[in-house]
Formats: C-alpha cells, structure tokens, sequence
C-alpha cells in the first residue's frame, strides 16, 4: 500500500502544485492523472517559482520520476514549450514518463474550444480555450488520436483525415471559420512525436512494477473536486474526474494500493470562470482575499472570484474522496481580519442543507448559513508549528475538521516550501 492520492477539494487552484511539491520529498513516482494544460500548478522552490501546466509538480528532485498518465490529455506543442522553459532553468526532463494511451489535443480542439465559448454567449462555461473539452470529447466518441499515434505516421495520418474531415466541415459550416490544413498538422506533430518518442511508455505497468518493488507514487489531481466532471457543478465543470476515483483510472492503477487519499483544501474558496458559488463576497472581504491571496489564474491570468471557507463543499469532497487527511493551505491570507466566516449549510424556501442540495438551483440560489469565528491579526508566514499558530487560527482549523470529520495533517503558511507545518 503506496499510493498516496492528492486532490483539490474545491473549484481548483486550492495549492495542489505546492503540497504536491512538498510530499514528493517522501515519493518516488509523482503521477498526473487527469485533465490537461488547463491546470496551473505554482510551486516555488528557493528563488524560483515554476508554473506548471501538464509537467508534474515532482519535478524538481532529482530522485523522482514524474510520469503523465493515462487519463490526461496531451497538447505535445504545449509539453514541449514546457519541458524546454524548464530546461533553461536547469530543470532535468529526461526522466519523465508519458502515457502511450494519453489522448492528444489537436488544433481543431483548440479552435472549437474557442468558438463554441463564443456561440455559448452569457452562458459561457468560462473555459481555459485550451481544447480539453473537445479533446475529451472525441475520446468518448471514439475518434481521438493518442500518445502512440505520434510514433506512427501511416496511422496518425489515417486518423487524422477520418477525424478532420468532420471538424472541417463543423468549423467552417457551422462556426464560419476557415478549415485547418491536415498536412500542416501532420508535419507538426510528426515533429512533436520524434522530440518525445523516448519519454512514451505504457505507463501503468511501470507504475505496477514500481509498487511491487517497494516503491511510492503520488498521483497528483488537477483542478478540483467540484469541477468533475460527474459530481462537480455540471455544465459548469471540466471535462475529466479529478476526484480519487479518477486517479485510480486516470493512473491504470487499481484500489488496493492506495493508503492515503489528501484533501489540499484553501482556507476560504476561489473559483475560476463560470458557475454557482454560494459562498462569493463581491464586498470588501472578497477584495481582501483576492488581493492578499494574489488570486489571479495562473492559466489564464483571470482574476479569482473569492468567498469565504465552505464546509458544506468540504464535506461533500470528504465524502467523495474519501479523504484521510486535510492540507490547508493559504491560512496567513486571512490575517488581519476581525472575523472569519464559516458557511456551514445553505438555507433555501425555509430548509437548511448541511450536505451539497439535491437539485443545482438551490446552490445557485440558496443563501450561505455562517458561523462567526474571531480573526486573528499576527502575520503567519514566519510560524514553523502548530505552537506559532494564534489561538484563533488554531480554532479555525479545528472546526475546519470538525465539520469535515476529517484531520487536519499539514497547514500552508506561504507559498515556499519551509512555510508549512504539522498541525500537531
Ligand atoms: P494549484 O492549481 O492547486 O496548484 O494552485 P495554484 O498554484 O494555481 O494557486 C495557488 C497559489 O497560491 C500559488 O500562487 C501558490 O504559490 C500560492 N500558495 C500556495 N500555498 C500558499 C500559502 O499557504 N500561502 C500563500 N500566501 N500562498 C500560497
Ligand atoms: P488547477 O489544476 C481552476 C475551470 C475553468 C472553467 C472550467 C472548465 O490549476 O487547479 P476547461 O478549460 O477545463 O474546459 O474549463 O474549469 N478550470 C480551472 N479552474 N483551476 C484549474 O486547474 C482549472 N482548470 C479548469 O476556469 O471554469
Ligand atoms: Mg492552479
């Protein structure tokens, strides 16, 4: 039992690239299993500050290998720009694994992406536009070309003209956009394939075989809980299972092996793009967050909507994780404020709602029921451990894990590695 599952418990952004950074310490394996270059891992390490989109965020020791699994989707242009930036950082690639299943995102993805936000108008989702709808998509409609692709031409170029001809005729019939040149994206991708050709593997029985030698992995969730795909906010969701579920099948990995399964939850709650959020302060208390807490995407540099700490999501993401562990992150964000708010449940037409509603109307329209904490005013980025903490963040996160019923293990103080500590 060596797999330990990392996943966001809210709309993303909850600090996954900084804990994950912080576990792989003890990990010999750091696995991506889902999602794309949708994601935003910030990890910041001495006097740098790497923004990872698709490289997973175990790439900075030297002891690890970071491996792409099977369930994310793959834009080779962008994995490349990316293994190259961090090559001139002196940040050594060579040991990453990518899936040969992964799917890839073509240029037709990207395009749709874009104009089907468009056509979308007020209804928009708000998506990243980097083509992991639609690259999904054609993985369920069975006409999605994979990793292995790339190391065939013959193939690749079969595949491609099936899947073209349709996108072609959707993007320049329906949309009124210019059709894309399938040569020209052959000759690209044959490029991509011949660059990553010694990183493709069958990915899962390197893993298998790396557990049944003692070995341990962390397989490292994008965006969050309440954007899956299944239990997430749908339509206002990303397109894959970032939830512990997800990981198991995104990583080819079965049940048996997992021994820990991290919540990385924020100390109030962000979101990024469209979509009910109950907790939102549009006040002075949303600016503070989002100005302290610096929340801007890091995809998309969009501004984050800010809200206060929601137990009723949290519970829901215990429930569906099965988390054994909570690492709360951004905890210094909130000093200085008089009080902090919790919403425990929602009240609508004269109900309370202790657990996520049945119907998404009510999340949209439900009002937030809160518990007024006292604030705290000492700075927390220099506390070490849970004794630095002030009475009143320690109080905070106790009823943080009282209304989840689960620990709090780790507390994030800042975004560098020291500033982190046991919750005792
Ligand atoms: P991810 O997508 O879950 O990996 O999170 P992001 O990297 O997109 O956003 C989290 C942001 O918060 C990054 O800029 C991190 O460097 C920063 N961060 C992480 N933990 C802390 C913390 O405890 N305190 C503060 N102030 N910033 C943090
Ligand atoms: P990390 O891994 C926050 C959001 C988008 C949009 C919705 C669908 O950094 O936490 P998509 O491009 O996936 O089809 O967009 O999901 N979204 C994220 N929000 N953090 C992320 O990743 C996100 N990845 C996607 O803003 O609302
Ligand atoms: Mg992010």
């Amino acid at each position: 039992m060596s797999v330990t599952i990392l996943v966001g418990t809210q709309w993303g952004d909850e600090g996954k690239g900084k804990a994950t950074d912080l576990l792989a310490d003890q990990m010999d394996f750091v696995v991506r299993y889902q999602g794309g270059n949708n994601a935003g891992h910030t990890v910041v390490a001495g006097d740098r500050t790497l923004k990872l989109h698709l490289v997973p965020s175990g790439i900075l020791y030297d002891h690890i290998t970071t491996v792409i699994g099977d369930g994310v989707v793959v834009d080779p242009r962008v994995l490349l720009e990316e293994m190259d930036e961090l090559g001139t950082l002196g940040v050594d690639t060579s040991r990453l694994l990518i899936s040969t299943n992964a799917h890839l995102i073509m240029p037709y993805h990207l395009e749709l992406d874009r104009v089907t936000e468009r056509y979308l108008g007020r209804q928009q989702l708000g998506t990243t536009k980097r083509g992991i709808g639609p690259a999904y998509a054609d993985k369920v409609s069975r006409i999605g070309l994979r990793v292995q692709d790339l190391t065939d031409e013959k193939i690749f170029r079969q595949k491609l003209e099936t899947a073209i001809k349709e996108k072609n005729a959707i993007l320049s019939k329906v949309y009124n956009r210019l059709p894309l040149d399938p040569e020209e994206i052959a000759t690209d991708y044959m490029r991509f394939g011949a660059r990553l050709a010694p990183h493709i593997v069958d990915t899962s029985a390197v893993l298998h075989q790396a557990l049944r030698d003692g070995k341990r992995v962390l397989l490292e969730g994008a965006q969050g809980t309440l954007l899956d795909l299944d239990h997430g906010t749908y339509p206002f969701v990303t397109s894959s299972n970032p939830v512990a579920g997800g990981a198991l099948v995104g990583a080819g990995l079965g049940p048996k092996e997992v021994e820990r399964v991290i919540g990385v939850t924020k100390a109030y709650v962000t979101r990024v793009g469209s979509g009910p959020f109950p907790t939102e302060d549009h006040g002075k208390d949303g600016e503070w967050m989002q100005e302290h807490g610096h929340e801007f995407g890091t995809t998309t540099g969009r501004r984050r909507r800010c809200g206060w700490f929601d137990a009723v999501l949290l519970r829901f993401a215990a429930r569906l994780n099965g988390l054994t562990e909570l690492f709360v992150t951004k905890l210094d964000v909130l000093s200085g404020l008089e009080t902090v708010k919790v919403c425990v449940a929602y009240r609508y037409e004269g109900e309370r709602y202790e657990d996520l509603p049945p119907h998404q109307s009510i999340l949209h329209k439900g009002e937030p029921v809160y518990e007024e904490m006292e604030g705290w005013s000492e700075d927390l980025t220099q506390a070490r451990s849970a004794t630095d903490l002030p009475a009143a963040a320690r109080k905070y996160l106790d009823r943080m894990a009282e209304l989840a019923d689960v620990p709090v293990r780790m507390v994030s103080v800042g975004p560098s590695r020291e500033q982190t500590l046991e919750a005792g």
